[in-house]
């Protein structure tokens, strides 16, 4: 992104765009950077984009106005709006520009509760974000933008089923997302499930160095991914439940060991997850393929074939301690909406 418009050119930018991205669900996990401060990942991640769990991103740019941030409709301050603010900067710079940008966020789901909002959220920052400054980026390099906002929203530019390669240069120009496969490819069934509306205590931004630096298996995590990727990698290609379900599940169930043996330990499953996964098991015993994930949080998301969703999240919906189920399968590409 070496873009630098002449003076004139940027001065009299006043758009306004709007983007909207997929949140994303990793079957293998990100959980730990090799360098913080460019969301550099120390192993590549495998996700599928969660269809009708998305974030709208409106970015405005006035000329000598002040930057706003607007998260699901309340003017918002405080770190969550200077990281916003700091991405968007990303962007006015490689546009040469000097007017700040205001952003207004919503999401149709649980935010900060373990469902990635902050994938959707900056991989529809970054589409907005480079149309409202006239940066004209590829997949690719909005796929480069958006991690920088956060880690798997690199993930989140690309509909179905998406493979974020970690790279090994130092300013992360090789680490960026892939498409595995478009959303037809497989229409999976995935279930939501929510047990806490309410916002984690340790993100994942935290929760994966503080992970990195202190648990004793941190070392077993990074050397038995790359297994987990290949196996999830050909099971989606050949659209294998069994392969991705049981290999999705040992990965989570890695990545939570891994949290789990912190010091001070970090546990982010609350009853109600177990209860989920306990149906879960139930429900295989039943002769119903069905599999679980967690991420950074107290919910589970569910894999399962479509055409047994409506009897699996029946089952799930009356596990103890469940609050709703949300009904999703591969979503689309992170795509810009209206632009003025
Ligand atoms: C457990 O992408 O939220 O959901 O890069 O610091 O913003 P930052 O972290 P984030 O971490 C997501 C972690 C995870 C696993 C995953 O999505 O791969």
């Amino acid at each position: 992104m070496n873009h630098q418009f002449p003076d004139h050119l940027v001065k009299s930018v006043e758009r306004r765009v709007t983007g909207r991205a997929c949140s994303n669900v990793a079957l293998a996990k990100y959980w730990g950077k090799r360098d913080v401060s460019l969301n550099l990942p120390y192993t590549g991640s495998l996700s599928v984009t969660l269809d009708g769990l998305e974030t709208t991103a409106t970015v405005e740019i006035e000329s000598g106005k002040t930057s706003r941030t607007i998260l699901n409709g309340v003017l918002t301050s405080g770190p969550e709006a200077d990281r916003i603010r700091g991405f968007l900067d990303l962007v006015r710079l490689a546009a040469g520009s000097r007017s700040v940008a205001s952003a207004e966020l919503a999401s149709n789901f649980p935010v900060a509760a373990g469902i990635a909002s902050s994938a959707s959220t900056f991989a529809a920052l970054a589409v907005a974000a480079a149309a409202a400054y006239g940066v004209s980026l590829t997949a690719t390099q909005l796929s480069i933008l958006a991690r920088r906002g956060s880690g798997s929203a690199a993930r989140s530019i690309f509909g179905g089923y998406t493979e974020w390669l970690p790279g090994e240069a130092s300013d992360g120009t090789d680490s960026f997302a892939v498409r595995l496969a478009e959303p037809e490819h497989w229409r999976l069934g995935i279930a939501v499930v929510i047990t806490n509306e309410r916002p984690k205590s340790v993100g994942s931004r935290s929760g994966m160095a503080h992970a990195a630096k202190t648990s004793p298996f941190f070392p077993a995590w990074l050397t038995s991914h790359e297994d987990d990727l290949a196996d999830i990698r050909r099971g989606i290609l050949d659209r294998n439940l069994t392969l991705v379900g049981e290999t999705a599940e040992h990965n989570c169930l890695k990545m939570h060991a891994v949290s789990l043996t912190s010091r001070p330990a970090l546990l982010y499953w609350k009853p109600a997850t177990l209860a989920v996964i306990e149906t879960v098991y139930e429900l295989r015993a039943g002769g119903i393929e069905a599999y679980f994930t967690i991420d950074a949080g107290p919910q589970v998301k569910v894999l399962c074939a479509n055409e047994q969703i409506g009897i699996v999240a029946a089952a799930l919906a009356n596990a103890p301690g469940v609050k709703r189920v949300l009904r999703s399968g591969p979503g689309n590409d992170a795509h810009v909406v209206e632009a003025a």
